[in-house]
């Protein structure tokens, strides 16, 4: 089998953050998304995978080569624009060739990995596989209408008044008779060619079936900030602790917190699961749970709790908490001691703000 990762689109919900960096390179739990997709499906034993790039190809050729360091081979297959999963399938037929393939979105997070998922689907005589989630939204994604004997009777693309609660994640099989459904489908209202479409062409065709796995794990697409620290809490706790870095003696570290190597942890309480990041310095502070702090960071004499910090950020004497926060990368946020006392802020565009 194949691989196949879509990383294009411009991630404008994650905006100021995704301004400088693709949105699947945004790490959860100190890792980049994308590469945690890549270790997926590199760990289910595949090791040909394309991925579909678009205006932050550069970026993401650069973070991921030519996959040696996954022990992967990688074929970048640039889309001249966002014009739909389904185009995407369609723009690599040839590096797909006659394989079939697993699609998966470059910004999905789902528990336990994909190797059962595909090994079921590289053994059946199934044409496609789906994989479903039972969300409380399911407005916001492809929606699946089963039978009651478990069988697929329709897929829509985000319809205003969902037949169920079944979401089709960003994980799909197929094999090479996709191509024809990929062909015969139309462009939807938003002028995207959907995959969820192409899928129901299949399902209506007479010659091909498409299994609907229901998945009970966990699921996120790491859409909004909120998905994103909703992922980095759930991927922490998945996460085998272990201390490469220096704590000190009046600190105190619990048994779920993974100090990377080079960090340095001085004086302070961590609480797990949280991750702290190469280099990065904790003085006289506070952080966890559900925290990441990227590499070269420092943190003095603040408390940080369920927050996603990304490198070469400095927090330095805030009095109040920070909480549920998502902060980018070389920010600096500290205590103003002199007078006058206003706040004082230098945000980027679409940066938000709440203050207590
Ligand atoms: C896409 C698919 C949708 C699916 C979702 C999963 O949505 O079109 O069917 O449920 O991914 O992440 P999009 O991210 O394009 O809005």
């Amino acid at each position: 089998m194949k691989g196949l990762i879509l990383a294009g689109g411009k991630g404008t919900r994650l905006y100021p953050l995704t301004y400088t960096r693709a949105k699947q390179l945004i790490p959860v739990a100190n890792k980049p998304v994308l590469f945690r997709v890549i270790e997926m499906i590199r760990d289910a034993g595949i090791d040909e995978i394309g991925i579909i790039i678009g205006d932050t190809g550069p970026e993401i050729r650069e973070a991921v080569g030519n996959g040696d360091c996954w022990n992967v081979s990688i074929t970048y297959i640039p889309q001249e624009a966002p014009l739909g999963l389904a185009h995407a399938v369609k723009i690599s037929r040839d590096f797909l060739g006659d394989s079939r393939f697993v699609m998966f979105l470059g910004d999905n997070v789902i528990e336990g990995g994909i190797s059962s998922l595909i090994e079921q689907f590289a053994d059946s005589q199934y044409n496609s596989q789906i994989v479903l989630k039972r969300v409380p939204d399911p407005e916001h994604f492809g929606v699946a209408q089963l039978s009651e004997s478990g069988e697929i009777i329709q897929l829509i693309e985000k319809p205003k008044e969902p037949p169920s609660n079944l979401a089709l994640v960003g994980i799909y099989m197929f094999d090479h008779n996709v191509f024809e459904a990929v062909e015969a489908i139309k462009p939807s209202w938003r002028g995207e060619l959907e995959i969820t479409d192409a899928i129901q062409w299949l399902v209506t065709h007479p010659d091909y079936t498409v299994f609907p796995y229901v998945h009970e794990g966990w699921w996120i697409d790491t859409g909004k900030p909120t998905d994103m620290l909703d992922a980095n809490s759930l991927v922490l706790e998945e996460l085998r602790p272990y201390i490469a870095g220096t704590v000190d003696s009046s600190s105190t570290v619990d048994l779920r917190v993974i100090v990377e190597e080079g960090a340095e942890i001085i004086n302070s309480t961590v609480r797990g699961p949280t991750i702290i990041g190469k280099n990065t310095r904790i003085v006289n502070s506070f952080i966890g749970p559900f925290t990441s702090i990227y590499h070269d960071c420092v943190v003095e004499d603040s408390e940080l709790q369920r927050c996603i910090v990304l490198e070469h950020s400095r927090i330095i004497g805030v009095e109040s908490q920070l909480r549920d926060s998502l902060i980018g990368r070389h920010a600096t946020i500290k205590q103003n001691r002199r007078k006058p006392h206003g706040l004082i802020m230098n945000l980027g565009d679409h940066s938000r703000l709440w203050l207590p």
